[in-house]
């Protein structure tokens, strides 16, 4: 099971690289990584279970988090709209995005980073993103508001992004032009 002992923070070299494509069919091993990873987002939303093993509460995680430099991603969101959006996946790639932007109006935070960081983090507000699941099979999904912010986020930490790289230093709240707020 994945805790916060496992998850590296910022200033750790890992969360800096370019991660490895995952060769496909996936290993046994690398399921069963991207099993776990889904396993903390899951957990870390369960308040018994978050304070038992004192999880901080997340809604995605990027392999280069647990200091595995692979391209693998989790995320587990319930919407406003009471709909469950769980993934798992290896190799997501956004294939195309809108022009228009959007952004989290009380900001981003990550579970790699142990302190708050103010400011707009503009994203597009819409994505396309191909990638292959645990079971195998390639998806072709499409994501907007506050889900296409998050997977921007972790498909970043598969880059060696942070969040905060984002964020206009001489103007940080600064909204973008052509963007869509978000509250949440
Ligand atoms: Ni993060």
């Amino acid at each position: 099971m994945i805790t916060m002992e496992d998850i590296i923070r910022e200033g750790h070299p890992t969360l800096r690289k370019v991660a490895e494509e995952v060769t496909l069919p996936a290993s046994k091993e690398d399921k069963e990584t991207l099993g776990n990873m889904l396993a903390y987002v899951k957990n870390s939303q369960d308040p018994e279970i978050a304070e038992k093993y004192e999880l901080r509460p997340g809604i995605g995680l990027a392999a280069p988090q647990i200091n595995v430099a692979k391209r693998m991603l989790a995320i587990h969101l319930l919407d406003d709209k009471g709909i469950l959006h769980s993934y798992a996946l290896f190799n997501p790639k956004i294939i195309s995005h809108s022009v228009e932007k959007s952004f989290l109006t009380s900001g981003e935070g990550c579970l790699s980073v142990d302190r708050a960081v103010p400011g707009i983090v503009p994203r597009y507000a819409r994505i396309r993103v191909r990638a292959t699941n645990l079971e195998g099979e390639q998806l072709d999904i499409r994501l907007k508001g506050l889900l296409s912010i998050v997977f921007q986020h972790e498909i970043d930490h598969l880059n060696g992004i942070m969040f905060y790289d984002h964020i206009d230093e001489a103007n940080p709240f600064q909204e973008p032009e052509n963007a869509i707020a978000i509250d949440r």
